[in-house]
This record gives structure tokens, sequence and C-alpha cells, in this order.
């Protein structure tokens, strides 16, 4: 159903339940609740505990409804099973007039099939990343996609990400290509500049950050070997800030714990996370945010994974898809370390996710959808027909 502007704000359920989704809906709904012409209903399903609530204030997110669906070790089934039950729920009380999700967690998927069942037309944040292998990132490749079907807009943080819906036959109308709005955060937080970096040496420092499913077990076993072997030059101060996940820290803390030259902290909270970030000299990383955010303050960042979904940066020369293998690992890190034409010639790259203004063409264009004459349905044509 459409919404008269004039008269009534826009009422957007921003569904979010994991710290990179709260990062990077922050900005939106910052900028809901600034202006008059939407209300933001933020739910936080829970997915994430401990990691999400450490963001939610410092990001000036106002929570309207929490869940708290998250259980120690969760089971993908049994976590997609509580959140589109809980959230179908919360959507039948609230009836807003659309959802947004971002990305490509189970939160997000669930919010959206969630909304579908409801009737309710979906905005996806971060629309159209792509590996191209179903199972890679697991789960959130196959996550994005299904996400991608059931959208009414597709917002693309870059032009490759809009061709990739496209070409699965999303009609154009439907896309718009916005920049990733994780770059209008970090620019509003960095221009806070209240956060404080972890590292405490004039060593060569490098920030690590390790979480990915697919990458669990013996592989991520050989990247804490990997790390130990760099942190034995003696030259290097190594943070890595580990995930609450027991299954990354069951891996890591026996590897890396006590270790001389390598500094283990709780997850950080995004203000001082973007400080350490300003301050290293070179990022190891299977995290998705952080390739868009290294690039933007000049850090080499090594991507830890055997793909990528954002290879606008390592086609830029900013990132390197190096994989898991720590041979690998530790040779790519030291002929930076040690290069400093390579070195050089990576931090000025560039960053190709954005000018922080993505939040605010967001807002643009569904504020003029909901403005306009036609009413709005699940999909682009028209509304959703129930007959
Ligand atoms: C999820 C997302 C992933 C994203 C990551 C961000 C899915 C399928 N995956 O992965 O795309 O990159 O978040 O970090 O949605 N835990 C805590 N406390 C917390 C957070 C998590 O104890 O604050 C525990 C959970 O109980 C769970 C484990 O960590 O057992 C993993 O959490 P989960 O949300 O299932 O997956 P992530 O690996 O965090
Ligand atoms: N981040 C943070 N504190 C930390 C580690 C990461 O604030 O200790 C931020 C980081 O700046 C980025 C986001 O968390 O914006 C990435 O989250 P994560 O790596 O958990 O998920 P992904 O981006 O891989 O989905």
């Amino acid at each position: 159903m459409s919404t008269d502007a004039s008269t009534m704000p826009v009422r957007a359920m921003l569904v979010l339940g994991t710290r990179p989704e709260a990062i990077k809906l922050a900005p939106l709904a910052r900028a809901m609740a600034a202006g008059t012409q939407f209300e933001p209903v933020v739910v936080t399903t829970g997915q994430h505990r401990e990691m999400l609530h450490q963001m939610l204030g410092m990001l000036g997110i106002d929570v309207r409804i929490a869940l708290d669906v998250m259980r120690s070790r969760q089971r993908l089934s049994d976590l997609t099973a509580r959140l589109v039950r809980e959230l179908g729920e919360v959507l039948r009380a609230q009836r807003p007039d659309l959802v947004v999700v971002q990305g490509d967690t189970t939160t997000a998927l669930a919010g959206a099939l969630a909304a579908f069942y409801e009737k309710i037309p979906v905005a996806h944040v971060e629309a159209g990343l792509r590996t191209g292998v179903m199972d890679n990132p697991f789960p959130e490749e196959l996550n994005r996609t299904l996400i991608g079907r059931i959208a009414r807009w597709h917002f693309a943080p870059t032009a490759t990400a809009a061709r990739h819906l496209t070409d699965e036959g999303v009609a154009e109308e439907q896309v718009f290509t916005t920049g990733n709005t994780v770059i209008d955060n970090l620019l509003w937080v960095l221009a806070e500049g209240t956060g404080s970096s972890v590292f405490r040496t004039a060593a060569k420092r490098i920030l690590v950050t390790l979480h990915r499913r697919e990458n669990q077990g013996e592989r991520m076993r050989g990247m804490g070997r990997a790390l130990t072997r760099l942190a034995a030059r003696g030259d290097v101060e190594i943070v890595l800030p580990l995930h609450k996940s027991p299954a990354v820290r069951d891996v890591l803390l026996p590897e890396l714990e006590g270790h001389r030259g390598i500094t283990l902290v709780e997850p950080l909270g995004y203000l001082d996370f973007a400080a350490t970030l300003a301050e290293c000299d070179l990022v190891l990383t299977d995290s998705g945010g952080i390739q868009e955010e290294a690039p933007s303050l000049s850090k080499p960042a090594l991507v830890l994974r055997t793909t990528t979904e954002r290879p606008e940066a390592v086609e830029a020369g900013a990132a390197r898809l190096i994989g898991t293998d720590p041979e690998a690992i530790v040779s790519s890190a030291e002929q930076l370390l040690d290069d400093p034409v390579e070195y050089r010639k990576m931090a000025s790259a560039g960053n190709p996710f954005g000018d922080g203004r993505a939040a605010a063409r967001i807002l643009a264009q569904l504020a003029e959808d909901f403005a306009a004459d036609v009413p709005v349905g699940l999909t682009a044509s028209g509304p959703y027909s129930t007959a």
C-alpha cells in the first residue's frame, strides 16, 4: 500500500541481527530518524548478542523491538526457523510499509522471507554481490542470492553488483547503484574521532580478523600457525580482536594465546576498531566489511579466503585474494612488510566502494517510490496480487 508522504511517514522496519548489519544499517536508521519522511522501526533479532549490543548505542541506533534468538553454537537450520517465526509475529503486529534487510546473513534472509510471507515489500541493502560459488562463503552466497529473488528494491553498492542482478533477470528499474553504506558509517565514525587504537608499539602493525564458517577447523588452525610465524620475525605487532564464536575460539585460542607479538582482544566497539584500523600498516582478514573499509583508509588488505564477492578492491589493487594456505599467507604478508614499493602500490589504490552518500541515495529512492501515485507492491510493476 502506498503512503501519502505529505501527511504520514513511511514506516520502515529495519531488521538487523549481527555486527555488520548494525554497522551498515546505522546510516539509514540515523538518516530516517533525523527526517520526517520515514519512521524507522528497528528490530534487532539478537542473532548476535554481545557483538551486536556493543554497537547499537555508539552507532546511534534506536531499537524499537529486540528479539533474543541467539543460542550458543546455534545451528543454521534452528536459527533460521526461530528467526522466520519470530519475525513473522513482529511483522503481523507492526504491519510496516516496507522491510529493509542488509547483506547476506541468516537474519537478512529470514527477514526478507518473513516479509514476503506477510506480503510486505523488501528493500535489500548491499544487493548483488556474488562469488558465483554457491557454498562459498557458506551460507552467505545462497542467502544473498535468495534475497535477490524476494526484494522489491535492490540497492547495489557498485556497478558490478548491479550488473549481477540484471544478468540474473532482475528488472533494471528495481536496481540502484548507491555505494556501500559502510563507507557512510566509517566517515561518520572517524569524524567523531573518539575511538582509541589497540596497537601499543612502534613495530609494523598487523590487524587480523578471522571468523568465516568455511575457514573454521583445520584451515583456521593453519592461519593461526601463519600468524605465529609472522610474529616470530620479532618486528611486528599483531592485534586480533577475537570473534565471539566458540568455533573460532576453540581453534585460535590454543594456537595464539600467550604468543609474543600477538595481542588477542575481545571484539572491539566500532569506534575503537576504526581507530585501530586507521593505525595499522597491514590487514589480514576473511571479513567482508573490512575488505571495504581497509581501502578507504589506504590499508593494504590480504584476504584470507578462496573467493571474494568484493572483487572491486582486488581489481583496484587495494586488496589481494591470497587463499588460506599458511605458506601463501606468510609470504604475501612478508612481501608487503619488506617491500615499500609493493606496499605503496597497494596503499594508494583507492576505495571503489562509495563516497559516503549511499544512505541518502537509498532514502531518496524509497521516498520517491512511496510518494508516487502507483501503489508500492512486492514487485516494481505493481502491487502483489492477493487474488
Ligand atoms: C554471522 C553471519 C556472517 C557474518 C558474521 C559477522 C550468518 C549465516 N553468518 O556469522 O555472514 O559475517 O555473522 O560476524 O548469518 N556468538 C556469541 N556472541 C555474539 C555473537 C555470536 O556467542 O555476540 C556465537 C553464537 O552463539 C554462535 C556463533 O557465535 O554460536 C556464531 O554466530 P552466528 O551468528 O551463527 O554466525 P557468525 O559466524 O557470527
Ligand atoms: N568490526 C568491529 N570490531 C571488531 C571487528 C570488526 O567493529 O572487533 C567491524 C568492522 O569494522 C566491520 C565489521 O565489523 O565493519 C565486519 O564484521 P564481521 O567481520 O564480523 O562480518 P562480515 O563483514 O564478514 O560479514
